[in-house]
């Protein structure tokens, strides 16, 4: 990582070591930008949730916190009508596809999609479009594992995590609506070859993959 340098965000100054991505070095300040398909450690960003949208001093459109690097002087700000915007449609078109089940979800009360609605004041459930879901079953055939993929917001963690254990049997497949994470053959993951290390749960920020009680 590069020299140290400063920079702000929502006024904050902040110093932080050059070409560190900027929605950690906000988020290690107490300031919260939406996020789910972002890690920290992880060379892969897909920038796919599109939530963690903020505004640049100087660029003339919103840009993904998780793929900012930040340098010398940036001027930051977390919110303006158009994040707001961007970051409450992205949110909508996600909850669209989430089976809403709080009360019986072992994910309830950590939670990244109750933090984002809370922090950003959305509804979990959409308002202007209709929940679609897509009907799957939930398959508990892994030891120590439940998955529900009608839960999915297809971030992806869980598929890097089960990659870094060393098993790599989660992937994504099928395309638009019908995408899902998925083990290879659509097996149930019992079959597939998954050993049960329980990574893939840790690393689901929503509890669509989650640890048997
Ligand atoms: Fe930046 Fe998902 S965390 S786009």
């Amino acid at each position: 990582m590069g020299n140290q340098i400063t920079f702000t965000v929502d006024g904050k100054i902040i110093n932080a070591a050059e070409g560190e991505m900027l929605l950690w070095t906000a988020l290690d300040n107490d300031i919260y930008i939406p996020h789910l398909c972002g890690e920290r450690n992880e060379k892969e960003r897909p920038a796919s949730c599109r939530l963690c949208f903020v505004e640049v001093d100087g660029r003339p459109a919103p840009m993904p916190a998780c793929t900012l690097p930040v340098s010398e002087g940036l001027v930051v700000k977390t919110r303006s009508e158009r994040v707001d915007a961007l970051v409450a449609a992205g949110f909508e078109l996600l909850m669209s596809n989430h089976r809403l089940d709080c009360k019986n979800c072992p994910a309830n009360g950590n939670c990244e999609l109750q933090r984002i609605a809370k922090a950003r004041k959305l509804r979990l459930k959409p308002k202007n479009l209709p929940v679609l879901d897509k009907g799957l079953p939930v398959d508990d055939s892994a030891p120590g594992i439940l998955y529900d993929p009608n839960k999915c917001v297809l971030c992806g963690r869980c598929i890097r995590a089960c990659r870094h254990s060393g098993n790599g049997v989660l992937g994504f497949t099928r395309r638009g609506f019908e995408r899902i994470v998925a083990t290879f053959g659509d097996l149930p993951l019992g079959d597939s070859g998954c050993q049960g290390c329980g990574d893939c749960a840790e690393a689901c920020p929503i509890g669509a993959l989650a640890k048997k009680a």
